[in-house]
């Protein structure tokens, strides 16, 4: 039977059915996915029973894995998933990270060659909250006024990794090590990526900054720099642009981290648990 795609908005974002990936992936699955990969930039692929190496042998099949950044958190049998969780171990230790991704941003985009993809299988939901939201970066980009888009057109924006270096962000209270880890992260060197990306299959361009990371641009002082970053993160998140994507369990949902901005919204409290197995698949230097 062939898989079904079926757009989950207007924005972005298609569920896929009847796909099986415990299985080795025929190439026509694997074309097909791909294809709406690109197509649609957020992918829900619905009611998977994954082990941890049916996941890695799913996600490899799209490039190289990278090595997760936080390695306190990884599964030690699998040591390129990342577990996120708001559980606890019997001994008061959390299971996973908690609080991935509360601002707006994409993948590793601090880094020289930031993630191209993250896939996100969810083997268990809250009953309340735990939503993600994906922002559209074709869309927000193509609506761009034309000045803001000649203005822009060439410019690097500056990426950091410590939250202590945006002031548009806060560190979670949640996460027990976040002081240290913000702190570390200080000498960390930011990353110069183009503004405006165009992306490497689709030819498209794509508006490539976000709160959680983007923190200047390259040759303008930060009074001359912040009302335009004040507005492009105001602009790249308007309804037109997202999608929130409510979990099912057993969803595995990939995202093009060239195209797509992300966040998570929270909203969920221990005992009421959510457990995902992260995998990231490696980019590109963004052009
Ligand atoms: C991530 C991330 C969001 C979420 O895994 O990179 O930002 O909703 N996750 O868990
Ligand atoms: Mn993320």
């Amino acid at each position: 039977m062939p898989i079904e795609i079926r757009p989950l908005s207007t924005s972005m974002g298609a569920e896929v059915l009847g796909a099986d990936f415990s299985k080795p992936v025929s190439n026509e699955d694997f074309a097909s996915i791909l294809q709406a990969f690109y197509d649609y930039q957020v992918l829900a692929i619905r009611d998977q029973n994954l082990s941890p190496a049916d996941q890695i042998a799913f996600s490899e099949r799209f490039g190289t894995l990278e090595d997760q950044l936080n390695s306190r958190y990884i599964l030690p049998e699998e040591p390129k998933i990342l577990v996120l969780s708001n559980d606890v171990k019997p001994d008061g230790t959390p299971v996973g990270l908690i609080d991935a991704g509360d601002f707006w941003h994409t993948d590793s985009s601090h880094r020289p060659l930031p993630s191209m993809a993250t896939i996100l299988y969810s083997l268990k939901n809250p009953d309340e909250g735990g939503d993600t939201g994906f922002a559209n970066m074709y869309a927000a980009y193509e609506a761009l006024p034309q000045s803001m888009k000649d203005s822009l057109d060439g410019r690097r924006a500056v990426q950091a990794v410590s939250k202590f270096k945006n002031k548009r962000v806060v560190a979670s209270e949640r996460r027990p090590d976040a002081t240290e880890k913000y702190t570390e992260q200080m000498a960390i060197p930011d990353a110069l990526h183009p503004a405006i990306r165009t992306h490497p299959v689709t030819g498209r361009k794509a508006l490539y900054v976000s709160q959680r990371f983007t923190i200047g641009l390259e040759g303008m002082s930060e009074a001359e720099a912040d009302p335009i970053l004040d507005f492009l993160f105001e602009h790249q998140t308007k309804a037109d642009f997202v999608y929130y994507h409510h979990w099912q369990d057993n969803d595995l949902v990939m995202w093009d981290n060239r195209c797509v901005i992300h966040r998570a919204t929270g909203g969920y409290t221990y005992p009421d648990v959510r457990l995902m197995h992260r995998t990231v698949i490696a980019g590109d230097a963004p052009y």
